[in-house]
C-alpha cells in the first residue's frame, strides 16, 4: 500500500478529530507510523491502523475504510483537479477510472497496486461496477463513490449485490445517481 494512502488517513483523522488524534492512533496501532507518499508499506500495517481506529472513533472497521474514501474524494478533487475537469456528473467521472485515473495514479506512484473495475451500463441507467483487487477494500471504493456523488451535487444509492467479504466471488456495486434538489 502506497504511503499516500496512509497520509490521506492522517489528514482525514486530523481534520475530524484534531492533530493529536493521529499520534494516539499510531501508538494504539503498534506500527512505526512514518510514511512517505512514494514509499510502499505492508497492507497489514494499514489494517492495524484501521483496527485501532474503529473502537477509538466508534465505527466498525468497514465504516472507517468507507469514511476514509468519502473524505478522501474532496482531497483528491483539490490535488488532482484534472481528473474532475469536464465532468458534470459522478457517472462520467467514475467511467474514467480504468482508462484515465488509475493508470495515471500508477504513473505518479510507481508500484501502486490499484484495483480494477469492470463497468456495465444497462438501459435502466444504473451504473454497475465490479471490483477486483489483491486487497479487500471495496468499502474504500464505496466511500469514494459516495464522495464523488456529493462532489457533483448528486444523491447516490449503492446496492452491493455481492461482496468477497461475504464469501461471494467478487464485489459488485449497483450505483444509482440522482441530481439533488
Ligand atoms: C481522483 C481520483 C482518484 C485517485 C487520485 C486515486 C488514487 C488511488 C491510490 C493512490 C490508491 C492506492 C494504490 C496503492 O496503495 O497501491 C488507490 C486505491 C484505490 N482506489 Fe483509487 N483513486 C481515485 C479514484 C478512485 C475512485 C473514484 C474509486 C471508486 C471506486 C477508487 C477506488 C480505489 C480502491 C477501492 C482502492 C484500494 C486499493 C485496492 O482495493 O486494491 N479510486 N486509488
Amino acid at each position: 500500500m502506497k504511503g499516500v494512502v496512509f497520509d490521506l488517513l492522517n489528514e482525514v483523522v486530523s481534520r475530524r478529530y484534531g492533530l493529536l488524534a493521529w499520534g494516539e492512533l499510531i501508538d494504539a496501532s503498534g506500527v512505526d507510523g512514518t510514511y512517505t507518499s512514494l514509499g510502499n508499506y505492508p497492507d497489514e500495517e494499514f489494517m492495524s491502523i484501521v483496527a485501532a481506529a474503529a473502537p477509538m472513533f466508534g465505527k466498525s472497521e468497514t465504516e472507517v475504510v468507507r469514511w476514509l474514501g468519502r473524505e478522501a474524494l474532496p482531497i483528491f478533487a483539490e490535488r488532482y483537479p484534472m481528473f474532475f475537469a469536464g465532468h458534470s456528473s459522478a457517472r462520467t467521472f467514475l467511467l474514467t477510472l480504468e482508462d484515465i485515473i488509475h493508470p495515471e495514479v500508477r504513473r505518479l506512484y510507481p508500484g501502486a497496486a490499484v484495483p480494477s473495475f469492470r463497468f456495465e451500463t444497462p438501459a435502466s441507467g444504473v451504473l454497475v461496477m465490479s471490483y477486483s483487487s489483491q486487497r479487500q477494500l471495496c468499502a474504500f471504493g464505496e466511500g469514494l463513490i459516495e464522495g464523488a456523488a456529493e462532489h457533483f451535487g448528486e444523491d447516490v444509492r449503492i446496492d452491493q449485490s455481492s461482496c468477497t467479504g461475504r464469501g461471494d466471488p467478487e464485489c459488485v456495486f449497483e450505483v444509482t445517481l440522482t441530481r439533488q434538489g
